[in-house]
């Protein structure tokens, strides 16, 4: 009974995330940079000086959000907003800190800790709503690569419609890509990954959408 009564306090008080900044030397900031432009999805979606998409604020915009938030967000976006378009990118505890660093640096974000929202969305997804979610602002709606965000990439997105090219690949190609975002695959970094963020079976499920999208099967030696 008392541990009932404490598990449904702790509940209702949920978590804080602190974070105390420090300040990077002009190295540790180019590092942060060239990360950001060259690695990592972020510019898929934000700006930076000048730089990038435009599904999420700009990255360097001042705003009173304070330290905490920022790195809470990089850290684990579903978490602290659910249901958010933004995915989880898995990176070293080292770069997220070099990162979050470098954007409260230039958002003037103040001190201060953030609650961390305890509820989780666990509703099921299929394909086509996540499509909706995630890739609509790139690939746009209906698959055809023309996303309100594609004109901002400096390569276009997949035309998922494309029968010709989406029977090149195979279900297992195209996993990964969604999985493991274009950067790790050798393709552009304004892909992101989303296996930190859906599950395996809702990534089977796009898979399944965007072969209803090029009405087309994959490579015939991996069906
Ligand atoms: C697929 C698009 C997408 C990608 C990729 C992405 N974000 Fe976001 N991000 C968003 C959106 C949309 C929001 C607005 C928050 C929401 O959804 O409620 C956001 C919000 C944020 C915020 C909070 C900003 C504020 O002022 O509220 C930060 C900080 C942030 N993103 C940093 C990053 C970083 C760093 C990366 C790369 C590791 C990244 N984002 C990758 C879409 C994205
Ligand atoms: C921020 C923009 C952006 C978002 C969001 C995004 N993509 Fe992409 N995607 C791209 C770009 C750009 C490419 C092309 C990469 C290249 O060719 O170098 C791409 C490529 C792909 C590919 C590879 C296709 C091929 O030719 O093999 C697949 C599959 C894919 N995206 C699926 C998705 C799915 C599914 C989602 C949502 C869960 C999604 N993408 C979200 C920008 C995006």
């Amino acid at each position: 009974m008392g541990a009932l009564v404490l598990a449904c306090g702790l509940a209702r008080i949920g978590r804080t995330q602190n974070f105390t900044p420090r300040t990077l030397s002009p190295f540790a900031a180019q590092k942060a940079r060239t990360l950001l432009r060259e690695r990592l999805p972020c510019l898929g979606c934000h700006q930076l000086d000048g730089e990038g998409g435009r599904l999420g604020p700009d990255l360097a915009a001042s705003s009173p959000a304070p330290a905490a938030f920022v790195y809470a967000m990089i850290r684990d976006p579903q978490r602290m907003r659910p249901g958010s378009a933004m995915p989880k990118t898995p990176m070293s505890p080292e770069t997220l800190e070099l990162v979050a660093n470098y954007l409260v640096a230039r958002r003037g974000s103040p001190a201060g800790d953030v609650e961390i929202p305890r509820v989780r969305d666990s509703v099921p997804r299929d394909g086509h709503m996540l499509y909706l979610t995630f890739c609509a602002g790139c690939h746009g709606s209906a698959g055809r690569g023309d996303g309100p965000n594609a004109k901002f990439l400096p390569v276009r997105p997949a035309v998922h419609t494309d029968a010709r090219t989406m029977s090149q690949r195979s279900d297992d190609m195209l996993f990964d890509a969604i999985a493991a975002g274009g950067y790790v695959l050798g393709r552009s970094n304004r892909m992101p990954g989303f296996g930190a963020t859906l599950t395996s079976a809702e990534i089977r499920g796009l898979v399944r959408y965007i072969r209803e999208l090029c009405r087309c099967a994959g490579l015939a030696w991996a069906r």
